[in-house]
């Protein structure tokens, strides 16, 4: 589960920056934002599967910073789409977005039943 949790998020953010990268109100860029949508629904799936068998333990508190990072994420991706497809100035948003997600995925991969880089 773990893995689908994983994939999910990769193809997550080559949908993320794709549609990021296209023009604004363009069909493609309405598309594969709406593909992302359902990939947000595949992560918390599978991170909610993980999460409830694996967070009982001496690391219930990393778990928990660890769901709350993935929320973030996942609303500063939504947040930073809807506001360039209005118009609106990101910059914040994305430098939230990026932070949230270095921190996120540095969790994941440090508690114990990501892989092992750290
Ligand atoms: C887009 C947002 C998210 C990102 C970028 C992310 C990133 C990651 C990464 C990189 C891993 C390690 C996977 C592996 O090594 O195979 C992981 C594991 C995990 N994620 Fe997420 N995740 C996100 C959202 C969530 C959400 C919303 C939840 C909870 C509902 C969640 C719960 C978990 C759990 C429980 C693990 C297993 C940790 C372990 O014991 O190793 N994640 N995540």
């Amino acid at each position: 589960m773990v893995h689908m949790h994983l994939t999910s998020i990769v193809i997550a953010i080559i949908l993320f920056f794709v549609s990021a990268s296209m023009q604004t109100g363009s069909k493609g860029q309405k598309v594969t934002h709406m593909i992302l949508r359902v990939f947000y629904i595949l992560i918390l799936i599978t991170g909610g599967m993980v999460f409830s068998t694996a967070m009982a333990g001496n690391m219930a508190m990393q778990y928990g910073i660890k769901l709350v990072g993935g929320l973030l994420v996942i609303g500063m991706m939504e947040m930073v789409l809807v506001s360039k497809e209005k118009g609106k100035s990101n910059g914040v948003l994305w430098t939230l977005l990026i932070v949230f997600l270095v921190f996120t995925i540095y969790m994941g991969f440090h508690l114990p039943l990501g892989l092992k880089f750290w």
